[in-house]
């Protein structure tokens, strides 16, 4: 923290810095190599198909497909050949074929034709090789590992997704449900992903300040505690009712995106959603979703309303009237200046985030394992205890 001179004049400034051990997502850097030992969302199971399609995450531009014969895959753009993008080539029943020679890649890399090359290449194409990365299928959602291959943990379960009451199904969404505007913020993805621990922002900004944005009792300021666990940060969230009655919501962060937040509009029971914050690169982010619904296009429905509108229709007015999490977060700049910060008790839970963050970092770039990679069978399941429960008077 700057010291500050007593006039506090804006002339005398330091220059503003953020923490970029904390906050960029490239291959290499401290987080960028944290955020590479987990699997991450790149798309909905939809969004893999005969079509390439570009997608970006962590920095690093990929193309999606999926091939005739079902299988989903992930490679680098850039053909291994002599550059040209695979964006313009033809998926096939085994692969996908670049446009230029046509070298034909399966999912994971491997050249299978060599079509003007002697023999179809039969002597070469077995030393070339296509960069790509391992993706698998669940909840909808196609998930992408980005790290070393050595390293590659099992994809999680999600109690939370995996455990169905009757008539429910998983749904997924890939609009930026919780970003308070649109499907990409202009941002870095910490700024999104700690505010999960950031509970009194919200009988200010989504109450007091913009009108109840929520419902009336999350207007409340509840009483709060933070608690670390094995593979994030928990807050336990009271609230003392009109009626008398309590409501205890509890919030997850679970390493090193992953939002466990039941309904701000206060549903009872146990959280019903998973929220990946997905970096696209370090200074955007968006968030895929899957949820426990009843009916389909559900999820598409929830998306914030202010005044019957959608958060892209409002005016710049409105929004300086009536801002919401877009607003402050993306209002925090690109990537927001942790220099010019002066954090205070009601951060207590964006300061342990954040901590555990730097210490899993660490820990792998000490050549360890970060907290809830699993490597053995049914070490995968995350448990959860998000939800809104409500006690009535005694
Ligand atoms: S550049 Fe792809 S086959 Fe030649
Ligand atoms: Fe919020």
């Amino acid at each position: 923290m700057p010291s500050q001179r007593q006039d506090g004049s804006a002339y005398h400034l330091p220059n503003p810095q953020y923490e970029a051990g904390l906050t960029r997502v490239e291959r290499g850097t401290p987080m960028g190599e944290l955020l590479r030992r987990y699997w991450h969302p790149v798309g909905l199971a939809s969004d893999a198909t005969s079509r390439p399609r570009p997608v970006r995450i962590l920095g690093e531009d990929l193309i999606l497909f999926r091939d005739g014969g079902g299988r989903a895959g992930l490679l680098y753009p850039r053909c291994c050949h002599r550059g040209t993008t695979l964006y313009y080539g033809k998926v096939e029943e085994r692969g996908i074929r670049c446009c230029y020679h046509g070298w034909l890649f399966d999912a994971e890399g491997h050249c299978l034709d060599m079509p003007v090359e002697p023999g179809n290449g039969a002597s070469f194409k077995h030393k070339v090789r296509q960069p790509w990365y391992p993706v698998e299928e669940r909840y909808g959602l196609i998930f992408a590992y980005l790290g070393p291959p050595e390293h590659k943990p099992l994809l999680p379960r999600f109690q939370v997704l995996e455990e169905l009451d009757d008539g429910e199904f998983v749904e997924a969404d890939d609009q930026g449900i919780g970003t308070g505007g649109g499907p990409v913020a202009p941002c870095n993805w910490l700024q999104h992903f700690e505010n999960v621990m950031d509970p009194l922002h919200v009988p200010v900004l989504h109450d007091g300040f913009s009108g109840t944005q929520f419902v009336g009792a999350m207007g409340i300021v509840p009483d709060v505690r933070f608690e670390t666990f094995a593979l994030g940060v928990r807050s336990y969230q009271v609230r003392k009712l009109d009626n008398g009655g309590t409501l205890n919501r509890i919030s997850e962060t679970v390493l090193p995106t992953v939002r466990v937040v039941a309904s701000p509009r206060l549903t009872p029971g146990r959280c019903e959603s998973i929220g990946w914050t997905l970096p696209i690169d370090s200074e955007t982010y968006t968030v895929y979703t899957a949820a426990r619904v009843r009916e389909a296009g559900v999820l598409g429905r929830i998306r914030s309303r202010f005044g019957g509108r959608l958060w892209s229709e409002l005016t710049e007015r409105e929004h300086q009237d009536m801002p919401g999490d877009w607003e402050a977060q993306v209002g925090q700049g690109r990537i927001t200046f942790h220099s010019e910060e002066h954090l205070g008790a009601s951060d207590r839970g964006v300061i342990m985030l954040r901590k555990m963050l730097r210490t899993e970092a660490a820990k792998v770039a000490a050549g360890g394992h970060p907290a809830g990679a699993a490597f053995t069978a049914g070490s995968e399941w995350i448990e959860s205890s998000a939800g809104n429960w409500f006690a009535s008077a005694q």
